[in-house]
């Protein structure tokens, strides 16, 4: 990244009143244009219009990368541990962090300072999620800004960490869980249009070399990040395997498992339901119990079942 390029960014993660240490810059008729200088914040009204007209991205320049990534630490630490914010503006907080990490890895997946920031975002779900009750219906209810495969993930992500953590894993698995579940689908974002639109058809239906063509999001971009140094081995391996089931019917055709890589693989069969079928989160477990006996163990399904029930997310 060129120091003078810009850089998209959420929105939501430059708050309004909040005194941005940076310029920041809007899209419009084809150029950028300074929106709020360095050293000042955007006016409430102000902001609430953008929303209004479904601006969802501001601009920032490269060199100020540093300084974006501390102000949003400061912003989403602030955020999370007051007492008076709301879940929604918790959530909103956490979710604006994650897109913005996972748009970014999109485009550029190798880079550390995506990654860095992804690992962070999925630091700051697992809190929101520990610690607030309702958060995880409330995320699983919503629709992102940038699209179904970025909300896929964050689903992904926040119901994995806790189904993980009843569990009993470890707190380092739940590191590594969050953070892949959120990067997991990058492979898909970057193939082509048509191989893309595979993501909304329900498995069953794939033809063999549709099936061959959407299995590929498992391989290239595990390659890309196999070959980064400050990407832990077993992230990789979470990501890679995310479509393997214990009947060997995945990409890589494995049938063995660790307990985190059969709740993530689990779990985004179960979103992918939810998504490809258009069904209600009841229905679709129903489905689960039926289509996947056997590609997961019955006890872990069955565990999931109560889970979402307790989760009040069926
Ligand atoms: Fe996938
Ligand atoms: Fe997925």
């Amino acid at each position: 990244m060129s120091d003078n390029s810009y850089t998209p960014v959420r929105i939501t993660t430059i708050k309004a009143e909040r005194q941005v240490p940076f310029p920041v810059y809007i899209f419009f008729k084809d150029q950028y244009l300074e929106y709020v200088q360095q050293g000042k914040a955007i006016e409430k009204e102000k902001y609430k219009k953008l929303r209004r007209q479904k601006i969802t991205k501001f601009f920032i320049l490269g060199k100020d990368e540093g300084l974006y990534q501390k102000f949003l630490d400061s912003f989403l630490e602030e955020t999370l541990n007051s007492p008076d914010a709301s879940l929604d503006d918790k959530a909103e907080a956490v979710t604006g962090q994650s897109e913005t990490a996972i748009e970014r890895l999109q485009i550029d997946p190798g880079n550390q300072t995506n990654f860095d920031m992804t690992r962070k975002a999925a630091k700051n779900l697992q809190k929101l999620i520990f610690e607030n009750p309702e958060s995880l219906k409330r995320i699983f209810g919503q629709d992102s800004e940038s699209g179904p495969i970025v909300q896929h993930c964050i689903n992904v992500a926040a119901m994995s960490v806790k189904f993980a953590l009843k569990n009993k894993v470890t707190e380092e698995e739940l590191d590594w869980l969050s953070t892949a579940a959120l990067m997991h689908d990058i492979g898909v974002m970057q193939m082509e249009k048509e191989s893309q639109d595979l993501f909304y058809k329900p498995k069953n239906d794939f033809e063999g070399h549709e099936k061959i063509k959407y299995f590929e999001h498992c391989k290239g971009v595990v390659q890309i990040l196999a070959e980064k140094p400050y990407i832990n081995a077993q992230v990789i391996e979470l990501i890679e395997n995310h479509e393997e089931n214990l009947q060997g019917s995945g990409p890589h055709k494995k049938s063995k498992l660790s307990k985190v890589q059969e709740i993530l693989s689990m779990v985004n069969s179960y979103d992918k339901k939810i998504i490809t079928k258009k069904i209600p989160p009841e229905t679709a477990i129903k489905e689960m119990m039926i289509d996947e006996l056997g590609n997961y163990n019955l006890a872990l399904l069955t565990n999931f079942k109560s889970f979402l029930k307790e989760e009040k997310v069926i």
